[in-house]
């Protein structure tokens, strides 16, 4: 059952994988480092005794490399206790000096191994009885900095296990066996475990949990007062997690892209061509009074945030920021009551954003998140929020995540212009029907795709990809940029078009390939003409021409050496179609080269350390 959770937690990226189960008063242990098949033949050679109390991880490397002695748990030198954790250990080196000057000999270069060590000294200073392995996490993390999930099992508690939570993810699920008896999962997510419960708890800031054979689950702050957790049922089942006959995730959620646009407007579009976003927490008044707006997030979901800016601008004429997250609390931003800061991620639980919407809010900014992981942390500190209803994402790259995203910006976007009167109420519903038709525009595109995915399987061994675009294009070829490098490792960097001149056009050589994106040679502040002029800029330099242009749009045919055909969208929309192509044609490229799609090198899907 630990080995199957942790298979439906693949997707978020690991390099080591380890599981414990305690047994008949012992704790019995197997890690190793890569993937969990490496885990398995470990196992298989060396089987763990059947035990109904166990703990597995999946590691992703921060300090110390991926090595079976790096891999968690990590057990305490008598062999006692056993920890997994995620996060990190800020003061781990003061503490591991303290366990050191103690005797205690460190058998990893982790910091997770002091947990374990000082876990055990803090059990043996408890209170014997019930709750005693919880009063020593307790203890242990009021001494803990930094972010961490820590799970704790004890061999003389074989019916207990004990987890706590600070800034990064943990979530309980309460579900029962077929004879009725009462079953408790603890993950980071509700994929661990949502082939056998739908029932879920959602744990606070700083707070221990303790899952007890007879007593079920009991939660407590880091000082001992009693929480109520709050319950939620999760709305999607193990199915929704499968692959559904695709060879990757990748593909499926590709394919899922008009349905996941489709779920993400439903319920919010008037039947007057209004918009209804009762769910955004603020008031009209606040939504008015708001003066300046920051989009903030990381990779793909930063990409969302720049495409929003276009929009958001144009439509409410409030000047919008997009930075990336990990730079924005560094640079002491100007915020307060009157700032609205969007932060958008699909995990909600990107530890950047986290730390980004947490300084917003002590600049007492009002911060709306956009995320698509119900009960995460980072729509529960937010002021509002606006689901995108794109359902799991497993595959590490984002891809139906990202044009939800797009989408609830739009929405976002359109509701501060209808709320502050920005435009007139037939303009908004125009919108409004541009909106209704994305999922059928990005099903019509899905439907051509295999002209690209023969061009992907020409440019396997491409050294080097550029992509170029203006104004809504830019984010697009920077997100196409980024789909190339995460999965096919190969180099590619996204330029606005118009920068060509200044430098980026130096590097074009003889067959180097160019992906531009051309924008609709119908929409009023076109720069359509100009982009045609790049492409022929970059030809004359000897670049291959790949062109993504509106159908019926023969200007670039000349200058083309393929040609990808989108359905015609107003500009501000467009990136939800033109996207897609660059998805399969990066999916077919790594494909190609035999890499693994879903859950490409170095990367984890959800990055809960800064
Ligand atoms: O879960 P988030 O949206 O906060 O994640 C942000 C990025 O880590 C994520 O978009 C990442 O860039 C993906 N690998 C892109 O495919």
């Amino acid at each position: 059952m630990v080995l199957q959770g942790l298979r439906r937690l693949e997707y978020r990226g690991y390099d080591s994988a380890g599981i414990a189960v305690v047994a008949e008063g012992e704790l019995s242990s197997a890690k190793k480092a890569g993937k969990l098949a490496n885990l398995e033949k470990v196992l298989a050679d060396r089987p763990l005794p059947a035990a109904t109390v166990g703990i597995g991880h999946t590691r992703w490397a921060t300090h110390g490399g991926p090595t079976d002695r790096n891999a968690h748990p990590h057990v305490s030198t008598g062999g006692d206790v056993a920890v997994v954790h995620n996060g990190i250990i800020e003061n781990f080196a003061s503490l591991r000096a303290e366990c050191e000057a103690a005797g205690i000999e460190f058998s990893s270069d982790t910091d997770t191994e002091v947990a374990a060590h000082l876990l055990t000294a803090a059990y043996a200073d408890a209170p014997e009885g019930e709750g005693r392995l919880a009063e020593a996490m307790r203890a242990i993390c009021r001494r803990l900095e930094g972010a961490f999930t820590l799970v704790a099992t004890h061999a003389a508690e074989p019916d207990t296990l004990v987890a706590a939570r600070r800034s990064s993810p943990l979530v309980v699920g309460v579900g029962e066996t077929a004879d009725g008896t009462a079953e408790y999962f603890l993950g980071s997510d509700v994929a661990a475990f949502i082939g056998h419960t739908r029932n879920a708890l959602e744990l606070g800031q700083d707070q221990i949990v303790q899952i007890d054979r007879t007593a079920g689950v009991t939660v407590t702050d880091f000082a001992g007062a009693a929480v109520e957790p709050t319950a939620y049922t999760v709305d999607w089942d193990a199915a929704a997690a499968e692959k559904g006959g695709y060879d990757w995730f990748m593909l499926k959620e590709i394919a899922e892209q008009p349905k996941a646009i489709a779920d993400t407007l439903l319920g919010r579009l008037g039947d007057h061509g209004n918009l209804i976003l009762d769910e955004v927490r603020l008031s009209d008044q606040e939504l008015r009074d708001i003066d300046k707006i920051f989009v903030v997030s990381c990779g793909t979901s930063f990409h969302a945030g720049l495409i929003a800016k276009y929009a958001i601008e144009h439509w409410t004429r409030i000047p919008v920021e997009v930075e990336v997250a990990s730079e924005f609390r560094y640079r002491d931003p100007v915020l307060d009551r009157s700032t609205l800061v969007i932060v958008i991620s699909q995990s909600g639980e990107t530890m950047d954003t986290l730390m980004a919407l947490r300084h917003a809010k002590e600049q007492k900014a009002r911060v709306l998140a956009i995320c698509n992981a119900n009960g995460s942390t980072i729509p529960r500190e937010s002021d509002a929020v606006l689901y995108t209803h794109a359902g799991p994402e497993i595959a590490v790259a984002s891809t139906k995540a990202f044009l939800s995203q797009i989408v609830a910006c739009y929405l976002v976007g359109l509701f501060l212009a209808q709320v502050r009167g920005m435009k007139y109420e037939d303009e908004v519903a125009a919108i409004v029907e541009d909106l209704r038709k994305l999922p059928d525009a990005v099903a019509q595109v899905l439907t051509g795709m295999d002209e690209v995915r023969a061009l992907g399987r020409s440019l396997a061994d491409a050294d080097t990809v550029l992509f170029l675009g203006r104004h809504v294009g830019f984010p697009v070829a920077l997100e196409g940029a980024l789909k190339l490098k995460e999965l096919a490792y190969i180099h590619a960097e996204g330029f606005a078009a118009g920068e060509l001149k200044h430098g980026p056009i130096a590097v074009i050589d003889q067959g180097t390939p160019v992906v531009v994106i051309v924008p609709s040679p119908h929409s009023r502040e076109s720069v359509h003409g100009k982009v045609v002029s790049n492409i022929q800029e970059v030809r004359a330099r000897g670049a291959r021409t790949i062109v993504i242009a509106e159908e019926g749009d023969e200007d670039v045919v000349p200058y083309a050496d393929h040609l990808i055909r989108v359905p015609r969208t107003p500009t501000l929309l467009a990136p939800v179609v033109t996207t897609v192509p660059l998805q399969v044609l990066a999916c077919e490229i790594a494909t190609t080269r035999g890499l693994d799609v879903d859950q490409p090198r170095n990367l984890a899907k959800s990055v809960t350390v800064e």
